[in-house]
């Protein structure tokens, strides 16, 4: 063994004492001025409408059961009676008997059940309720198939004396059950006082719950990360862009509740109700109330537990993931580099300046989009000699899909639509009951029908159609929209009308005459004094304009009073209770397919049970059908409706959401749901979607969603152009925080890994790190990415410093500036100040990591052959450790994967290796970040060979050991064998 030549060392230890630090990069002093383009010139005198397609039977308005004060209480209802206990190995069944007469409170009551409690693994128990006789030629109950959605069942060893938890329950005055943790005796979840309501087309059943609780996800929503005691959460998939408070795109009817203990470890557990049908979740002060429109009850309770007894909500949720709904995907390297799309790139050329844009401002861009194919502005040769360029630049194409098929004009030959018509001659499609025909509602291109997923023939015909277009435009993912589905019009507004095809949507769209957006985000009218003065004059003048001008039609609705129940009749259309859908109006089928329109099962199943699960079922479709396009590689595809389970086949985005301070902020917390929710492939559209936006806004958004799995910058037609080149300052924030995104990208890969496999969690809240810390339970303007990377991201305008928690300080853990390596000084729940130049984002990583890191190339690809380097960020107790997982980043099935662990203690390196994958790029650095002083000698062995080193460098500054010239050492890739390095302080 040799010792390494210290030259170099001795240097370095001298500029120690200067306490310089060398890993500073400077700050912008200024940056040039930035001011947001302007929005185009408005000298519209008159504006010729488009012919709109008239509102065909406007949704009647309905009252929200929630707010109307002469809706019946269905805690009234008699409830059931337990009989005919019959014990199993995993638990118990029994027969539930009405406790009184029918009260119809919002349907027909279902007088004979069946109970089902199954302790079906340690950490849970099951509680199935469902009918005694279903019928299903009369649709008397619709029960979530396990086909459709994972079911979980008995592990076939569990039983009640081996759980971790156990459901007790009285008869008295009729049934209720609770759940507890056996461990402590805990009372997790109780119905007692409480009667449980069970109709045609409405469940209840109420839960107690503690003083104060804390409760966590039920997403999909814009919410407060801590959901709080009043909230309202409705579940009714509905294309309706940042819809704060209210239903959005998907439905995870999930939470998990944390419980602090003065003093004591805080405690979490989960309840998971498996129900695909609309439904309403209601926090109260001490209950928690479910109701849905249908379907069963079939709750799972999640223990939390970990071994020693201890539990916690990153347990619940490992335990949510990968025992009821399924690990997540793992996804290909490329699709976490960065991404760029717009609706309404006009042609090729456009998109070419684009990516040419970025490629001289130098921002990497991973990828590029567009809103449509067409054959004129998108000629077949023109898009394959594009994307054929982006392919041998190492970037990739991923083109939007929406979920209706357009209906062509059968009057018009040069209207024809292939995959429609293939579709329709193989009844394909959801149908409309009163023609039978398919369902024609309304669309971006008119008239359109939709796939009806249940039969297998159709997702046939989905993949062959999706392969035909991969041969003229040969994309590397698909882009799922609209997958609610969204509907345009109320009802088959096109049944007797394709002759008028193609028909312009029903409202007018933001390139229309004067449709100009002029809103800006907070803080413009200071960062922009000039142009908001001049924004708001246009703004004005296209008011006055617009009030002078043909208004638009108002369509009549009609205002539907309390829907009371019709004795042995179900109303899918009009259900008795209505949920507070965000829709005007509120009804079901308002800007959706109609609840009423069939499948075309045996049982003509309707979209009022299957509405939740369309986008689901795309997407798990288009999977299917990626797949066989590239067969053996992981298939990509973002969905915008998604439902419980979706992780395993998709990644998502938040969705339509606007260019607004406030949007950025709740899409921290949207992003932790998601988190919980097993599809961590999330991300929100950078910089905001509708509205303008603006160098600060935007500047800040980059920098924020460059920790989110799914980068994207994404914008609505007719507002400002808002790539990241746009102005100096979004450029420079972008290039900065893609320099820390791409060196950290291996590190994001190993998050996913241990999120496929063991469902654990990308993105995570303060407080699942620091789980005994009160303070944080509600806390998301600060994030972690992983177990080691904290981010303190800005997220108001017009400022040049943040305030920050370190949390875990009051207890030991050190924290890092990620930048300069220096150790943070904070008090416990200390708000620190950080100073936060427009182009920075304050990084932090968390004593005790180690992280494998790369240089950063233009590309994911470059950056993935680029040399690896280690930062070891000590502890208090001057330890550290971490992880690298290593694939080929492409294949569904890997040929051989590489686990890399790193342990550092009394000044040793130690790696150890399991599995077989080469990678090929060397190790060329090491860095110690809050060491002492310079190390006195260092020594390597490698597969227990030692090595000789001449020139290694070792350099020590400011607390941080770096030592350099390491390659020569891994020639043939970093993790190839074994090491071990000692320090000698
Ligand atoms: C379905 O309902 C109809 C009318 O209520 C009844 O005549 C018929 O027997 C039912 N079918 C089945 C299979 O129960
Ligand atoms: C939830 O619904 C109740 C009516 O039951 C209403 O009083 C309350 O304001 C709603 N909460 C929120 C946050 O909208």
């Amino acid at each position: 063994m040799m010792i390494v030549q210290w030259a170099t060392a001795i240097a370095a230890c001298l500029s120690f004492t200067s306490g310089e630090s060398s890993q500073q990069v400077p700050l912008l002093a200024a940056i040039a001025p930035d001011l947001s383009p302007l929005p185009l010139a408005q000298d519209n005198t008159q504006r010729i409408l488009p012919t709109l397609v008239p509102q065909v039977d406007a949704a009647p308005s309905l009252t929200p059961t929630l707010f109307d004060p002469t809706a019946p209480d269905a805690q009234k209802c008699p409830g059931y009676k337990a009989s005919g206990v019959t014990e199993s190995d995993s638990g118990f069944t029994a027969a539930l008997t009405i406790a009184g007469d029918n009260c119809q409170a919002y349907g027909n009551d279902i007088a004979d059940l069946v109970l089902e409690v199954s302790y079906q693994a340690k950490e849970r128990v099951n509680v199935r309720i469902y009918p005694k006789y279903i019928v299903p030629a009369n649709q008397t109950q619709y029960l979530l198939s396990p086909q459709l959605v994972d079911q979980p069942e008995w592990d076939g060893k569990t039983t009640k004396s081996s759980s971790d938890l156990e459901l007790t329950w009285i008869n008295d005055p009729s049934f209720q059950f609770k759940i507890t943790r056996s461990s402590d005796g805990e009372e997790l979840f109780s119905t007692y006082g409480h009667v449980i309501v069970y109709e045609d087309q409405f469940l209840e059943l109420v839960t107690n719950m503690i003083d104060e609780y804390k409760v966590y996800g039920l997403a999909e929503n814009a919410h407060d990360f801590l959901l709080g005691n009043d909230y309202n959460q409705t579940y009714w998939a509905v294309d309706a862009g940042n819809s704060i408070d209210y239903n959005s795109y998907g439905t995870y009817p999930w939470y998990q509740e944390t419980r602090y203990r003065n003093g004591k470890p805080s405690t979490a557990h989960g309840v998971y109700a498996r129900n695909a049908h609309g439904q309403e979740w209601l926090l109260r002060k001490n209950t928690i109330t479910y109701r849905t429109l249908g379907g069963s009850f079939d709750f799972y309770f999640l223990s939390g537990q970990n071994n020693d007894g201890s539990s916690s909500a990153v347990t619940t949720i490992a335990q949510y993931v990968s025992g009821c709904i399924g690990l997540p995907a793992m996804h290909q390297y490329w699709t976490f580099g960065f991404h760029q799309c717009r609706w309404g790139y006009q042609n090729i050329s456009v998109m070419q300046s684009i990516v040419k844009g970025y490629k001289d401002a130098n921002i990497p861009l991973e990828l590029y989009r567009d809103f449509t194919n067409d054959k004129v502005t998108f000629p077949v040769e023109g898009m394959r000699e594009f994307i054929g360029s982006l392919h041998a630049n190492g970037q990739h194409y991923v083109p939007i899909v929406d979920s209706n098929v357009y209906a062509p004009n059968p009057d018009n030959a040069s209207d024809a639509y292939e995959p429609w018509t293939r579709a329709n001659e193989q009844g394909l499609f959801i149908r409309d009951p009163t023609t039978g025909e398919p369902y024609l509602g309304g669309n971006w291109p008119g008239f359109s029908s939709w796939g009806d997923w249940l039969l297998p023939a159709t997702h046939v015909w989905w993949a062959e159609e999706l392969a035909k277009w991969h041969n003229d435009t040969p994309f590397d993912g698909i882009w799922i929209d609209l997958s609610e589905a969204s509907n345009f019009c109320d009802g088959s507004c096109g049944n007797g009308r394709l002759n008028e095809n193609p028909v312009h949507p029903p409202f007018l769209l933001p390139n229309d005459p004067l449709q100009m957006n002029f809103n800006y985000p907070l803080g413009f009218n200071i960062s922009n004094a000039t142009e908001a003065a001049a924004v708001s004059s246009a703004s004005a003048v296209q008011a006055s304009i617009l009030s002078h001008t043909t208004q638009l039609p108002v369509p009549t609705t009609i205002t539907l009073g309390r829907i009371e129940p019709t004795p042995g009749v179900r109303n899918v259309s009009f259900p008795p209770y209505v949920i507070n859908n965000v829709q005007n109006g509120h009804a079901l089928g308002k800007g959706a397919i109609s609840p009423d329109a069939t499948h075309n099962d045996q049982y003509n199943t309707t979209e009022y049970e299957l509405h939740n699960l369309f986008g689901y079922s795309i997407s798990n479709a288009t999977y299917h059908a990626i797949l066989q396009i590239f067969p053996g590689v992981r298939p990509f595809t973002v969905g915008r409706s998604t439902f419980a389970g979706s992780g395993k086949t998709t990644g998502h985005w938040g969705g339509d959401n606007t260019s607004t301070w406030g949007s950025m902020f709740l899409s921290i917390s949207q992003a932790l749901t998601f988190m919980m929710n097993g599809a961590p492939m999330f991300g929100a559209d950078t910089c905001g979607f509708s509205g303008n936006t603006d160098f600060d806004l935007c500047s800040r958004w980059m920098e924020l969603s460059a920790f989110f799995p799914f980068y994207r910058n994404h914008n609505i037609k007719a507002s400002i152009d808002q790539e990241a080149f746009r102005w100096s300052s979004v450029a420079e924030a972008s290039r900065r925080v893609m320099q820390v995104r791409y060196s950290m990208l291996t590190y994001m890969y190993t998050l996913f890994y241990y999120a496929a496999t063991e469902g654990q969690t990308v993105m995570r809240a303060l407080s699942w790190e620091f789980p005994n810390d009160p303070s944080l339970a509600g806390t998301y303007s600060q994030f972690m990415l992983g177990p080691s990377i904290l981010v303190t991201p800005v997220l108001v305008p017009n400022v040049d410093y943040v305030k920050g928690v370190f949390p875990g300080v009051g207890e030991g853990t050190k924290w890092y500036d990620w930048y300069t390596l220096q150790p943070v000084s904070a008090k416990p729940q200390e708000n620190v100040t950080l100073s936060a130049p427009l182009e920075h984002i304050n990084v932090h990583v968390r004593g005790g990591s180690i992280i494998a890191l790369q240089t950063p190339g233009y590309t994911t690809d470059e950056t993935r052959a680029s040399p690896y380097s280690l930062l070891i960020a000590l502890d208090s107790n001057e330890a550290a450790s971490g992880s690298l997982y290593l694939d080929d980043g492409v294949s569904l099935v890997q040929n051989a994967t590489k686990l890399v662990k790193f342990e550092y203690s009394n000044s040793i390196l130690k790696t150890s290796i399991q599995g077989s994958y080469h990678a090929a790029p060397p190790l060329s650095k090491v860095t110690i970040a809050g060491a002492s002083c310079l190390p006195k000698s260092l020594s390597l062995t490698i597969s227990g060979q030692p090595f000789e080193a001449a020139e290694i460098d070792v350099v020590y500054s400011g607390g941080v050991v770096t030592i350099t010239g390491l390659e020569k050492f891994t020639p043939n890739g970093a993790w190839e064998g074994e090491a071990e390095m000692k320090l000698k302080f």
